[in-house]
């Protein structure tokens, strides 16, 4: 190449970033390059030639430019223009046409209705904004109200443009544009990227989804761009539309003028031409044509780059849509369909047991591990011996595997035709693995106990308990802690916590300044927690967290429910007389008197305090009894179940035909599976969570 003059260098220069612009187009977007990688890179190594030699020439849009400047201590959190909604979920076609009667009722009976579905892509949502047609700020989605601020993490995506097709200043571009998409990376190259992690020996991300989320939220921008990140928009939330001078922001779909379509397959298609790639869709006119697509995508989804969970079903008018309104965080006119979980293959290697913090022995298979819905699964619990047995499980079996709601790993079934006669038998130990204690299965119950007085893993567990985040919420004690505690011979019982020094702490293993004077400080704040979180720390059989407040709100004093009576506890709501008994046999061992002596001298107040949630004896959720499964937007579990209380309901752990309803949040467990054989009513936790916030209706 001969020298070029800089007049030359710039004209050459502008030409390149067009061409590398057009060309990284066709290959994310239009997924149709024209030509191949070799002469591509020539064209990009060209471009960084010519800007190496002129720096004044580089411009901040140039394709060279992804990625800039150093690390960032954190990231900055920025509000939303407005909120990030989610959807509503549905797990059957049963569901599915429950909206679709919806949708058309809405629409009147006669009017045709056309959907668009989607693919669910798992991965994170992010948020542009593109101001002039030039990329300002690039958002997580956060708790949906405010996100954090990863726009440089974001520009090192090169499916994300860093200018919108059509130069700045063109009538073409939007003058402001927010858009809303997914960043992911694909299936193989999360393969590949955990196979060079496990050489080097890091830690292995356990899904696309968290890999993806991980490499985005990178405080060095420079990791982030080495991973090859994709992206896939598929919403418009607010824009200035070409052209427009009135400056209305879209979507607002009441006004043609101020919108370039009116329709959600119109909208992707604008999209596409700004220069985002969309995800692929399908329509459908009727629920029969909605069923058939939805299961032509779940056999697509396997040859898709990336995960998907489920589909997305949308209207395609946006003006019926925006008519429909919401139920708390999710558009009427939207739903996200789950397919059935994944089912594949693999062996038990060995039955194990576990023991809980009652004495509960839980088998435990260990399987060849297996990729299943998206993680690694070398585990699955057997429950109890009338499961093993109902399903003839035996160590060595070929067993089908699926998660349950999407996480818990289950054993479905045994392929008896895969037996080889090498298949071993579990069988129960009379003595406890962990203490030598007698072990017992008590007349009509599910569970083996093992009856030890001091066993070391049940101290665990009852430890790892009452410092868990529902009980005494002591932050910092986890199982790793207690673990090195009881190695240390540092506590016999969760009343030692209370005696414990800084400098004792910093003694463990990996425990250092900062961290052992967090945990005292932790421990100590625990003293004021109150009375029902002090019973539920307990761990009292059958003393769950709704029957703790049920005594706390009754008895008002930790002296007042020791001294109770067996009959006095069983009138109490919520506690019959085996937990009445439960209670009864608990207090009086000495292991437990001793425990609750410590406490007292620790001085732990488990005092009822105003806020303490009261019950209601007139709220609106009287006599009903409600189960809550998978997590909740915007509130804790603690919170709901407060607010349940508050109502005057009754919060249970287990689904029965006695359960009123189930509220369902993300990625819920068997208890949905539970609720729908039991045809028990479902409410979606966006739902409740609006009534409980006081925003949405009655549920
Ligand atoms: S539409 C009002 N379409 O799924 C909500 N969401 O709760 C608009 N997702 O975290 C969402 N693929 O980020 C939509 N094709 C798609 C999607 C999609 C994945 C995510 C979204 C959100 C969750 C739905």
């Amino acid at each position: 190449m001969h020298d070029l003059t800089e007049k030359e260098a710039r004209e050459r220069a502008l030409r390149l970033r067009r061409e590398i612009r057009e060309h990284q187009y066709r290959y994310y977007v239009l997924d149709a390059p024209t030509i191949p990688d070799s002469e591509y890179d020539k064209l990009y190594r060209e471009l960084q030639d010519i800007e190496r030699r002129f720096p004044s020439l580089v411009t901040p849009d140039s394709p060279t430019q992804r990625v800039g400047g150093e690390v960032s201590p954190a990231f900055r959190s920025v509000p939303h223009r407005s909120p990030v909604l989610s959807l509503s979920n549905a797990f059957s076609e049963g569901e599915v046409m429950a909206f679709v009667r919806r949708v058309q009722e809405f629409a009147g009976e006669s009017r045709p209705v056309t959907y668009v579905v989607e693919p669910k892509i798992d991965g994170l949502s992010v948020i542009l904004r593109y101001e002039n047609g030039l990329l300002a700020l690039g958002l997580t989605r956060g708790d949906g109200l405010t996100g954090e601020d990863v726009t440089r993490n974001v520009r090192t995506v090169k499916a994300v443009p860093l200018q919108l097709r059509g130069l700045p200043g063109e009538e073409s571009v939007p003058e402001f544009l927010e858009v809303r998409g997914e960043v992911y990376l694909p299936k193989d190259d999360f393969v590949r990227l955990n196979e060079e992690r496990k050489e080097a020996g890091l830690p292995l991300f356990a899904n696309p989804r968290n890999a993806a989320a991980g490499s985005l939220r990178q405080l060095d921008p420079r990791v982030t761009a080495r991973r090859p990140l994709r992206a896939l928009f598929y919403e418009i939330r607010e824009m200035i539309a070409p052209g427009d001078a009135s400056g209305v922001l879209f979507p607002d779909p009441g006004d043609p003028a101020a919108s370039p379509t009116t329709t959600e397959t119109g909208t992707l298609e604008f999209l596409k031409g700004l220069g985002f790639p969309v995800p692929a869709y399908t329509t459908a006119t009727s629920a029969s044509e909605l069923v058939s697509s939805i299961s032509k995508w779940d056999e697509h989804r396997r040859t898709l780059p990336y995960d998907t969970d489920g589909i997305v079903i949308k209207l395609d008018d946006r003006e019926l849509a925006r008519r429909m309104g919401f139920t708390g965080h999710s558009p009427r006119a939207s739903l996200a369909y789950k397919f059935p979980a994944e089912q594949v293959e693999t062996k038990v290697l060995d039955i194990i047991l576990q023991v809980g913090r009652t004495g509960v022995l839980t088998p435990t298979a260990i399987l060849e591990p297996v990729r299943v819905s998206g993680s690694t699964v070398s585990r699955a619990t057997l429950h109890n011996e009338d499961v093993i047995r109902e399903k003839d499980v035996r160590i060595g079996d070929t067993v089908v595997l699926q998660k349950a709601g999407d996480v818990i790993p289950e054993i479905v079934s045994v392929i008896k035709e895969k037996r080889t006669g090498d298949e071993r038998e579990f069988h129960w130990p009379d003595v406890c693995p962990a203490c030598g204690g007698e072990v017992l299965r008590f007349p009509g119950e599910a569970a083996h106990r093992c009856t030890g007085m001091s066993c070391p893993a049940q101290l665990r567990e009852k430890l790892i308990h009452f410092a868990s985040r529902d009980a005494m919420d002591i932050r910092g004690l986890g199982p790793a802690v207690v673990d090195a505690l009881l190695d240390a011979g540092l506590v016999k019982d969760a009343g030692d916590l209370y005696s414990l020094t800084a400098e004792e702490i910093r003694s463990l293993p990996r425990q250092g300044e900062k961290s052992a004077e967090k945990l005292i400080d932790a421990i100590d704040a625990s003293r004021q927690r109150p009375l029902a979180r002090l019973l539920f720390a307990l761990g009292i059989r059958h003393v769950g967290q709704s029957a703790s407040y049920s005594l706390a709100d009754r008895f008002r004093s930790l002296d007042a429910f020791l001294n109770a009576g067996p009959d006095e506890l069983a009138e109490v709501p919520d506690i019959g007389p085996l937990t009445a008994n439960s209670i009864v046999r608990t207090r009086s061992q000495p292991s437990v008197t001793e425990l609750i002596a410590k406490l007292k001298r620790a001085g732990v107040k488990a005092a009822v305090s105003q806020d303490e949630p009261a019950r209601s004896p007139g709220g609106s959720l009287m006599g009903q009894t409600f189960v809550i499964t998978g997590g909740l937007p915007g509130m804790t579990r603690q919170e709901a179940e407060e607010k349940i209380r508050e109502l005057g309901g009754t919060v249970s752990s287990s689904v029965s035909k006695k359960t009123s309803a189930v509220i369902v949040g993300e990625n819920p467990g068997s208890k949905l599976d539970k609720a729908r054989e039991l045809g028990i009513r479902i409410i979606p936790a966006e739902e409740f969570v609006a009534m409980a916030q006081g925003r949405g209706s009655r549920i």
